[in-house]
């Protein structure tokens, strides 16, 4: 895109920048599900998509997971929006799938206060999985309460609120196929 494109998705916002093009996210995807191919021995493994915004990475990243996989999904809530901090998670949508003796990759769109992954983490961790980890598309990196880094990481995000390729602003944007903070 050139600047002097007005993209029709923004609902009249502009943009600041683009911060990872299409063409940039595609390839570090694929990368992303060779290393995953590599790093799983054989046996059960369970891909869990953190919804609703890792929607769009999660279905790029299976197709290049070369090994069996299982697909669900969870979809998290946190109670008190106000209190943040002292806020827990309740699973909304809870995978049907068994966790327990599954090797178990949760897929997030994004870390930055690292709250959501701690207490999911938590969560998950109960269910006796044979293994847990993270694979996030993005880190900003901020999370000094982060308690399990991802072993799988897409990209050093910058501290800008981002949108696109699953990110939302209210709901809306996250049809962009360009990573992208707006002014
Ligand atoms: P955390 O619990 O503070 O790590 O927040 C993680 C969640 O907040 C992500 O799964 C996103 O849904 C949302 N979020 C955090 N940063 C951004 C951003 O830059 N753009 C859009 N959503 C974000
Ligand atoms: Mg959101």
């Amino acid at each position: 895109m050139n600047g002097t494109t007005v993209d029709p998705r923004l609902e009249g916002r502009a943009l600041k920048r683009v911060a990872y093009d299409a063409e940039t996210i595609a390839a570090r995807v694929a990368e992303l599900g060779d290393e995953i191919t590599r790093a799983y021995p054989d046996g059960d493994l369970l891909v869990l998509g953190l919804l609703k915004g890792s929607f769009i990475f999660l279905s790029d990243l299976v197709r290049h997971i070369h090994r069996p996989i299982k697909v669900d999904f969870l979809v998290a809530s946190s109670y008190g929006d106000a209190t943040v901090s002292s806020g827990s998670v309740r699973l909304v949508y809870d995978p049907e799938t068994e966790l327990e003796g599954r090797h178990i990759l949760l897929v997030e769109d994004i870390v930055d206060s690292g709250r959501t992954l701690n207490r999911l983490m938590d969560l998950l961790s109960q269910r006796k999985p044979q293994s847990l980890e993270i694979c996030a598309l993005l880190h900003k990196h901020l999370a000094s309460e982060l308690r399990r880094e991802p072993l799988f990481k897409g990209f050093d995000a910058p501290d800008e609120f981002l949108v696109g390729y699953g990110l939302d602003h209210a709901e809306s944007f996250r049809h962009l196929p360009y990573i992208a903070s707006l002014q």
